[in-house]
This record gives structure tokens, sequence and C-alpha cells, in this order.
């Protein structure tokens, strides 16, 4: 018989729990490289192995190798950080990275440019900071995401300590990471020879493929829960979380001309009461881990084991294996996906002393560097140093500087503008954009994302004023490919690269994060994007009902129709 499953599978099999030949490729000086199926096998572990794409060419005419590098990803559930973490974190960047700090999508930190020879030590630098990056890529639970800044309310609270129990909770057990990275004791013989697994939840194959879990407070839903595979919706009494209203299938990634791939909004699966929101998150996890797809890696996705299995059979089975059956989800309302700029006082504090501030920092793409005249990292560290704060990263890669006394939000004030940062933001577009990594790190970049996407909105800006639109909140999200880890397709405006300099416009998600967006217009170019969106902004300005989004005009309009569900995402398409 043949063996049908996905490479993948058998690399797994084949690890000892993640070990594969990681620790003797690291000790290989010859090259900056690893093994080939230790590429798939330091994801578990938080790491890509990248090479710079800008210098592929001249590189290859020298016949040297690939100037490989490697991406280091945090897990930080909920983004939250101490400021001696930031300070760590900060350090870090500079000792071993390429001297930016990225803040992702989903609430944690990235580090691009980490050689080889420096991986291990740059672990231990972030264990030092009690901080690790396990499970932060691969097939497993991923940096579990919750609504911004535990410090905002009691509601806010309660999610971070949900997030951070699943997180725990969720994480492989492997003793792959210890012993690799911080020279930890071998224990898989001990394990073994106690007749025991290093995996209990996770066996030896781990899932078919990613598992992101995420927890949202309405009305914000800056966690863009429908994106994700499985979300919990803090269902509010008084102030207080009296159970969760939960989510699964929702997902971004697809592949360009293949319609079987789609991003799909999840669906709700019922209501769960505080207690009982670990075990749930657990046997949908367990479902995943033992119904999905595991031939073929483009559909092993949990949305499409939801989309094949449909939400009742999905809901049966977790039910089956919880031994109680789940609530029907209760009534919420989401009012939009972006972070609220600016400074904003703790929501329910009863005292005036218990009232403490907040700046949310608009942050371009997420890359906290220093350029000439604007110094936004060594601000923050300036910030970090007087320990004014802790720091929340959010999922709109933004950072909060959260939990601040009155007394000192003037000063945190007067560091920012010594350093050129402004917290005001030049457009509402601008405001509400994000742009993925793609080129030069990113092998999957099929065009520049993060690298393009501000002098895009600089031209579309002035399309804005000439509509009268500048102030106005519009999400706009742009990726280098179609895996989308920008959640291009839940953006008002979306952009999908295809090629070099060319992407694909999608148009009309709902405002919320509650609905998909469509293709509007393929493979076009910058001058193209803004003779297509020059035309739509004015008309808008003119014949927008009262508080009617973007995304919810483009369809009443008729320029695109409706995607109602992930599976019509490719229909009705009538390109511009
Ligand atoms: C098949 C699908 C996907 C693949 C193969 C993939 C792969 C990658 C790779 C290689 C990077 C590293 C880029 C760099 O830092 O140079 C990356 C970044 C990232 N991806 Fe994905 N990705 C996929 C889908 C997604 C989705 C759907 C999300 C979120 C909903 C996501 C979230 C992220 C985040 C947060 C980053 C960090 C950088 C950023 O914020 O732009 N990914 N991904
Ligand atoms: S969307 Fe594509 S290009 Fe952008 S970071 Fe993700 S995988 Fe890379």
């Amino acid at each position: 018989m043949t063996d049908k499953r996905a490479r993948n599978e058998i690399i797994k099999e084949n690890s000892h729990q993640l070990r594969g030949t990681l620790a003797e490729g690291l000790q290989d000086v010859v090259t900056g490289n690893i093994a080939e199926d230790d590429h798939q096998l330091i994801k578990f572990h938080g790491s890509y192995i990248q090479d710079d794409r800008d210098v592929r060419g001249e590189r290859a005419k020298k016949k040297l190798e690939k100037a490989y590098s490697f991406m280091l990803r945090l897990r930080i559930p909920g983004g939250l950080t101490t400021p001696k973490q930031w300070l760590a974190l900060d350090r870090i960047a500079s000792e071993y990275a390429n001297g930016t700090l990225r803040l992702t999508t989903r609430e944690t930190f990235q580090y691009h440019g980490v050689i080889k020879s420096n991986l291990k030590r740059t672990m231990q630098a972030i264990n030092g900071a009690a901080l690790d990056t396990i499970a932060a890529c691969g097939d497993v639970n991923r940096n579990v995401m919750t609504a911004a800044n535990p410090y905002l309310s009691k509601a806010h609270k309660q999610a971070y300590d949900l997030g951070k129990a699943i997180s725990e909770h969720l994480l492989p057990k492997t003793g792959a990471y210890h012993e690799i990275w911080l020279d930890g004791e071998k224990v898989e013989e001990k394990v073994r020879k106690a007749g025991k697994s290093e995996e209990p939840l996770y066996g030896t194959h781990y899932l078919p493929r990613k598992f992101k879990t995420v927890i949202a407070v309405p009305p914000d839903n800056d966690v863009d829960i429908f994106a994700h595979c499985l979300g919990f919706i803090a269902v509010l009494e008084k102030g207080e979380v009296v159970g969760w209203n939960v989510t699964v299938g929702g997902g971004m990634g697809m592949t360009h001309g293949d319609t079987n791939t789609f991003p799909r909004t999840a669906e709700f699966l019922g209501f769960c009461k505080p207690e009982q929101a670990i075990d749930v998150a657990e046997k949908v996890l367990l479902v995943q881990r033992d119904w999905g797809n595991r031939e073929n890696r483009a559909r092993a996705r949990f949305k499409y084991t939801v989309e094949d299995r449909g939400i009742d059979n999905i809901r049966a089975e977790v039910e089956k294996r919880l031994g109680y059956k789940l609530g029907k989800p209760k009534p919420f309302k989401f009012e939009g996906t972006g972070d609220p700029l600016g400074w904003r006082q703790t929501l329910d504090a009863k005292k005036d002393e218990d009232k403490k501030w907040h700046l949310t920092l608009f942050v371009e793409n997420g890359r906290i560097k220093d350029v000439p005249g604007r110094t936004m990292r060594s601000a923050l560290r300036e910030i970090a140093e007087a320990g004014y704060c802790d720091f929340v990263c959010t999922s709109n890669q933004n950072v909060i500087l959260a939990n601040v006394a009155s007394k000192f939000t003037s000063k945190i004030e007067a560091i920012l503008k010594a350093h050129g940062v402004s917290t005001e933001v030049s457009s509402g577009l601008r405001a509400n954009s994000m742009a993925c990594v793609s080129l030069p790190t990113c092998a999957l970049g099929l065009a520049e994302s993060e690298r393009f996407l501000p002098e895009l909105l600089t031209s579309l800006e002035d399309s804005l004023d000439k509509a009268g639109l500048r102030s106005d909140d519009i999400v706009v999200r742009m990726t280098g490919c179609p895996n989308g880890c920008a959640r291009p397709y839940l953006a008002e405006i979306g952009f999908v690269g295809r090629n070099p300099g060319l992407y694909n416009l999608y148009l009309g998600a709902a405002f919320d994060g509650s609905r998909l967006s469509k293709l509007y217009a393929q493979d076009v170019g910058k001058e193209r994007i803004i003779e297509l969106l020059d035309p739509i902004f004015l008309k808008y300005a003119k014949e927008r009902k009262s508080g009617e989004h973007f995304g919810d005009f483009v369809i009443r309009a008729g320029l695109v129709k409706a995607t109602t569900a992930g599976n019509n995402f490719h229909d009705n398409i009538k390109l511009a």
C-alpha cells in the first residue's frame, strides 16, 4: 500500500518528538543552513530558516551559498510584556538580529536576520527574559491572542487569563526545546522507559497543520475572531464574563488559481461556561488532530475540516468528547477590528486611583526601528527604562503603553516628542492598515508588502483628500502572497501579491470583521490601483448613507457581490 500522507507527516513521525537532527545541525560550522527535514521541525521551535532574497542573484553568481538567517517568533499570549522584558527583547534585537523588532499581526514579536551561530544564544537570552518561542510556528496551537490590553477592564483581564491558560494547556510537552536550546536534561529515553508519551495531547504526529486560537471582548473584534480556527467571545453581564461564545473554522490562506482553497469565516459552535473553556479548547483541538486532512497540506487547516464535515458534526463530536452539551450562542455586537489609537482610560475602575491610562501607538506595519528624525525604538526603550508602563502588542501590529499612572502620561508624551514619534496618524486609512513582511525575508512572497504599502497609502491619501475622506476609518491590508498573514481577505480594501509589482485587489469585507471580501481586479500595479480606487472613494463620499462603512457601500453600489461564506469567496466575480 502506498503511503499517501503528506511529507511533513513522515518528518514529524521520524523526528523523535521534534528533535530531528537540529542539535547536530547547529554544530556544523561549514554552512549557515540546516538539514532539509529540520527546516520543517525548527518551525515548532518558533523559527523559520530564511535567506536574504535581495542578494540571492549576486551570491549565486559568486557561487556562494544563500545568505541564510533565521526568523525567530516569540510566544507571548495576549501580547503582554513587562518593561524588563521589553528591554531584554530590545537588547536581543541589536545583539543577535537586524536591529529591528517586528510586531506581528498575532500579538507577538519576530526577529529577522539571526544567523545560525547565534541561534542558541538568542534562544537563551529570550529564556533569560522568562519568555520562549515554543510553538510560535509549526503544526500546533500557536500564540494565543486575546482582546488587547488586560488592564483595560475586568473582562479584558479575564480574556487574558483564559488565553494564557489555553496557551499553556495546549503547549507541546516534548523535552526537545529545552534539550536543544537550553541544554536541558535529555528526557526522551526516560519517558519511554516509564512507558509514557512525551506528548499526551499531540502524539507523534502533532496536528495536520497550524492551529490558531483567539479571545475577543465585544464590542472590539481587534483579534479578528472570524479569521481563526478557534475563538472565544466574552459574554458579559455587568462587566463580568459569564461565559464564552465559541467559534470554529476560520482561516485565511489559499492558493492562487486553486478554488478548492479559500479563506473562511468561522462559524458558531455554541456557548460554554467560564470553567468549561479550557476543556472545550482541548476537545476542539483533538477533533482537528483526529479528523484533519493529513494527505494534502493545502486542505489540512481546521477550516476545511469544518467545511467538509459540517458544523453540526463537529459540534456533535466535540460534545461527545466533552461529555456534555454546549449552550446556544448568546447575543453580542462587534463594532470594528481596529485599535482605538491614542490615550484611553481603564473602562471600569471604581475608584479614581485605580483608573490608569493606556496609550495605543500606531506602528507602521509593526516595524519598530530608529530612522533619522523618528527614533521610535529608542523612545520605547527610554520609556521601558523608566518603568512607566507595561507593553502590549496588538493584533493590528501596534503597541499599547499600558497601565500608566496619571503622573507619568506627560512624561511619556515628552519622551515620544523628543524622539519625533507622533501619536497622530496621517489618515484613517493608514491608521487601519497592515502589511505582512514578504520581501526580502519571506521565501513565499511574490510581491513587496511591508516595503510598498506605506508609499501606496501616501498616494491613496491624495485620492482620499479629493473625496474629503482623509479622516475616515477604512481598513486596508496587504500581503505579498495569498497565504494571508495580514488577513487581507477581511479588509475593506485588500491587496494580495501575485507577481513583482502586481496585486489582486479585493473589496467588500465588513468593518467588524464578520464578512470576507471579493476579488475586484486582478494583477494591478500602483497606477492602476489608484485609477480604480479614486472614483470609488468619490462615489462613497457622495452616496454613502449615514454611518455606512466602505466595505458595505461597495456591495450596495454593486461593485462586488457580498461573500457570505468561505465557500462562495470565488463565486460571482466580475472583474473591473
Ligand atoms: C499557508 C499559510 C501560511 C504560510 C505558509 C505562512 C508562512 C509565513 C512565513 C514564512 C512568515 C515569515 C515571514 C517573515 O517574517 O519574513 C510568516 C509570517 C507571519 N504569518 Fe504566516 N503564513 C501563512 C498564513 C498565515 C496566516 C493565515 C496568518 C494569520 C492569520 C499568518 C500569520 C503570520 C504572522 C503574524 C506573521 C508575522 C509577520 C507579520 O506580522 O506579517 N500566517 N508566515
Ligand atoms: S502573506 Fe505570504 S508573503 Fe506575506 S509573510 Fe505571509 S507567507 Fe510571506
